[in-house]
């Protein structure tokens, strides 16, 4: 008998062309700040966050931003916070497009490097600013954080003495300056499910992946996590009895994706229910929860 719970494996490969270059960028990067901002995708902070970070970040205060955290459900964005506190971490929730919870960056940088300023000021050196580097995997959205967090009173600093020549700096506002250049980490992934989580949050391209089965495995995510949002956007009860592709094709009918007498199409149903989760059509879905291994079940 066929398990209809059974997501169907996919191969996916991983090309790191720039990764060596990337490193090196933060390692050279990393001495001249007092702080890391760990930009994660709050729909998927396990698998948006790269754990080189441990290690290239070693001994730096940090900041962990939850962002896009419009698309993510509020509870379990509530839950990461938590998590990550208990770990020392400090966090911030953040809507990078539309700004939201932007305007509290600079009071969670002052406290997280709180001690370092009195270092500072202890060694005379009054007003020196706090430097901040944003780390985070590709289009996780560091480069419209870090706009939006400029802002107009982005002021391109120049080089200082001591600062590798070309090196930039954006004030954000007094005492608080901003390295321009974003430190792109590598998505890791050395399973399946979390390849999955990046390509349907579009942090890998899903072009490298076929789509049909992406669309069939995230169909099966999505009725073992918010079967209600299914219902609702496609007009279907997505039966226990289905597999990913039948949910697909469920959903294909629906709409009318047809491309035969009775054959639909699920490569546009994929693509359509992908475009439509990254559109936030869907609602509010969070993609993983902390720890409780929840929603790995069904793997
Ligand atoms: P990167 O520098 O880390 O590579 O990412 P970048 O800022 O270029 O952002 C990638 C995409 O993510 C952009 O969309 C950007 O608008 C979007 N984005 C960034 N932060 C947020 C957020 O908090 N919420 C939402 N909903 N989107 C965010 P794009 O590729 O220009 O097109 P689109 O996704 O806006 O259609």
């Amino acid at each position: 008998m066929i398990d209809k719970n059974v997501y169907e494996s996919m191969n996916i490969q991983w090309f790191p062309g720039h990764m060596t270059k990337a490193q090196r960028m933060i390692e050279e990067n990393i001495k001249m700040v007092d702080a890391v901002c760990e930009l994660l995708d709050a729909r998927i902070p396990r698998a948006s966050r790269n754990p080189d970070i441990d290690r290239l970040a070693a001994g730096k205060p940090r900041l962990v931003i939850l962002n896009r955290c419009d698309l993510a459900d509020p509870a379990i964005t509530a839950r990461w916070r938590k998590h990550y506190e208990q770990q020392g971490l400090s966090v911030l929730e953040t809507d990078a497009k539309s700004g939201k919870g932007i305007k509290g960056f600079g009071p969670a940088v002052r406290a997280l490097l709180a001690d370092k300023q009195k270092e500072y000021e202890a060694k005379g050196q009054i007003g020196r600013p706090l430097r901040l580097m944003i780390l985070g995997i590709p289009n996780v959205g560091k480069s419209t954080f870090i706009n939006k967090v400029a802002g107009r009173k982005a002021a391109i600093a120049g080089d200082k003495p001591g600062v590798t020549r070309g090196k930039q700096w954006i004030h954000i506002d007094a005492g608080l300056d901003l390295l321009d250049t974003p430190g792109i980490l590598w998505p890791k992934f050395d399973s399946q499910e979390v390849g999955e989580l990046l390509a349907i949050t579009n942090a890998i391209k899903a072009e490298v992946l076929d789509k049909e089965t992406l669309g069939a495995n995230f169909m099966l995510r999505l009725r073992q996590m918010y079967p209600h949002a299914l219902m609702e956007r496609y007009k279907f009860e997505p039966s226990p009895a289905m597999n990913g592709f039948e949910l697909l094709e469920e959903a294909a009918k629906k709409r009318g994706f047809l491309v035969s007498r009775g054959e639909y199409d699920l490569e546009r149903m994929a693509n359509t229910l992908l475009s439509e989760y990254h559109d936030g059509k869907l609602g509010r879905l969070s993609l993983e929860e902390p720890n409780d291994g929840a929603l790995d079940a069904g793997k």
